[in-house]
C-alpha cells in the first residue's frame, strides 16, 4: 500500500494540455499568455481588479511588506499560530514581528488581543506599520472587527489567505480584506502549480508597483538600467499554465475537502476527548487540512500517540503549526497572550486531506485513531 500523505497535489488532468500550449507556443521562457490568462482568471475568481502571479507565497508576503514601506526598525503584528512564512518577510525587511494569540473558537487571530496590543502601541506612540491577518487551515479570520480595529488605528492589514483560497467571509471570497493579499500555490495547497503565489488588490497601482519590483525593477528603457533593487519573483508560464487547469477544479476541490471533515466527524466525532476545528459562524471554511484535538486523559492516548500510530501504518500526519513565539528564531520577539495557541500546539493533529483520498483511505485512517485509544483509559506519556 502507497503512503497517504498530508496534502499532496491532485491535477485535474487539464493541466498537461495547457502546458503542452506552453510548449508548443514556444512560452518557457518566463512570463507569456498563460501568465496574463492566470491573472485574469484567478482576480475573477477571487472578485478583486488586479492580480499579480509570483514565484511563491513568501514571495508575495515580501512584496507586500516592501510597498507598505516597512523597513528597519518597524514593527509588524502577526498571528502566533501561523507557518513562518507569516513572519519571514517582515524579517527580511529588517522589522520586528510582534504575535498576537489567537481565539479558541476560530483558531484565527484574537481581535480582542489585537485591539489591546493596537491600544498599547498607540499609547507608546509607536503603531505597527502593518497587520498581517491569517486565513487558518482555511478558516476566515474574524475580518470585520479586524478591520474596524486596524482603519481606526489607521494601521493596513495583509491578509495571508495561503492556505484559505476558495473559502469565504460572510460570502466573499478571502484574499480581498486588506490592502494586500495573498495566495500559495505550494505542493501542499488546495491547488498547486508545484510552486507558486499571487500577490492581490482593490489598488492597481500597487501591483503594478510589486510587477515592477518582482521583475528586477528594471527601468523602461532599450538597455537594462535601474534605479532601485528588485527581485527575480515572477511565476513562469509553464507554471502559470498548470494553475490555469487547476483553478477550473477549485471548487471541486473545496466540496471534496469539506467532505473529508465530514467524513472524520461521521467516523470520529463520538469519541470522547477528541475535538475538529469549530467552524467560525461567518465564513465557509474550505477545511484545506482537517484538524483534530486530543485530550488524553479522556481520549486514552496523547496526540503524539496518533501521530505515531498513523505513521506506523505509512500515513501522514502533522501537529498543528508551532506557535511563532517559541520559535527559536523568534525568542525575543515580542508577544500578548500565547496561551491558546501553546494548547493547540499541544493537542492539535492535522489529519491527511487530500482531495484524492478515497473512503477506503479515510476508513482505514479512522479505524486507526479509534484502535490507537488505550483500552485500560491510561494514556501514555505526553511528549
Ligand atoms: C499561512 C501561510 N502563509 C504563507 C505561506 C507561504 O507560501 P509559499 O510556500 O508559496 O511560499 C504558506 C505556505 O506555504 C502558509 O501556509
Amino acid at each position: 500500500m502507497s503512503r497517504i500523505y498530508l496534502s499532496p497535489p491532485h491535477m485535474s488532468g487539464t493541466e498537461v494540455e495547457l502546458v503542452r500550449d506552453a510548449f508548443e507556443s514556444g512560452w518557457i521562457a518566463p512570463l507569456g499568455p498563460h501568465v496574463d490568462a492566470f491573472e485574469r482568471e484567478f482576480a475573477a475568481c477571487v472578485g478583486v481588479p488586479h492580480a499579480l502571479a509570483l514565484s511563491s507565497g513568501t514571495a508575495a508576503l515580501h512584496l507586500a511588506m516592501r510597498l507598505l514601506g516597512v523597513e528597519s526598525g518597524d514593527e509588524v503584528i502577526c498571528p502566533t499560530l501561523t507557518f513562518i512564512a507569516s513572519a519571514g518577510p517582515i524579517v527580511y525587511q529588517g522589522a520586528s514581528p510582534v504575535f498576537v494569540d489567537c481565539d479558541a473558537e476560530t483558531w484565527t487571530i484574537d481581535p480582542n488581543l489585537l485591539a489591546e496590543e493596537l491600544a498599547d502601541c498607540a499609547k507608546r506612540g509607536r503603531l505597527p506599520k502593518a497587520v498581517v491577518v491569517v486565513d487558518l487551515y482555511g478558516q476566515s479570520a474574524d475580518h470585520d472587527a479586524i478591520q474596524k480595529l486596524c482603519s481606526h488605528f489607521g494601521v493596513p492589514i495583509v491578509e495571508d489567505a495561503a492556505e484559505a483560497l476558495g473559502a469565504t467571509y460572510r460570502d466573499r471570497p478571502l484574499g480581498r480584506f486588506g490592502r494586500l493579499g495573498v495566495f500559495s500555490f505550494n505542493g501542499n495547497k488546495i491547488i498547486t502549480t508545484s510552486g507558486g503565489g499571487m500577490l492581490v488588490s482593490e489598488d492597481g497601482e500597487l501591483i503594478r508597483q510589486a510587477r515592477f519590483l518582482a521583475t528586477q525593477a528594471r527601468d523602461p528603457a532599450p538597455h537594462y538600467q535601474h534605479s532601485i533593487i528588485g527581485y527575480n519573483y515572477r511565476l513562469s508560464n509553464v507554471l502559470a499554465a498548470i494553475g490555469r487547469g487547476q483553478l477550473r477544479v477549485l471548487a471541486e476541490r473545496v466540496e471534496a475537502r469539506r467532505r473529508n471533515f465530514d467524513f472524520y466527524r461521521s467516523r470520529l466525532g463520538d469519541l470522547p476527548g477528541l475535538a475538529f476545528t469549530p467552524e467560525a459562524p461567518y465564513g465557509r471554511c474550505t477545511r484545506w487540512l482537517t484538524c483534530i484535538t486530543i485530550e488524553p486523559e479522556l481520549f486514552g492516548a496523547t496526540r503524539d500517540d496518533v501521530r505515531l500510530a498513523l505513521e506506523t501504518e505509512d500515513i501522514e500526519a502533522r501537529p498543528l503549526w508551532k506557535p511563532l513565539h517559541l520559535q527559536p528564531v523568534f525568542s525575543g520577539c515580542g508577544v500578548r497572550g500565547g496561551a491558546v495557541a501553546e494548547r493547540l500546539f499541544k493537542v492539535g493533529l492535522c489529519l491527511p486531506s487530500g482531495s484524492n483520498l478515497t473512503d477506503s483511505d479515510l476508513s482505514r485512517i479512522c479505524n486507526i485513531i479509534r484502535e490507537s485509544r488505550s483500552t485500560t483509559g491510561v494514556p501514555s506519556q505526553q511528549q
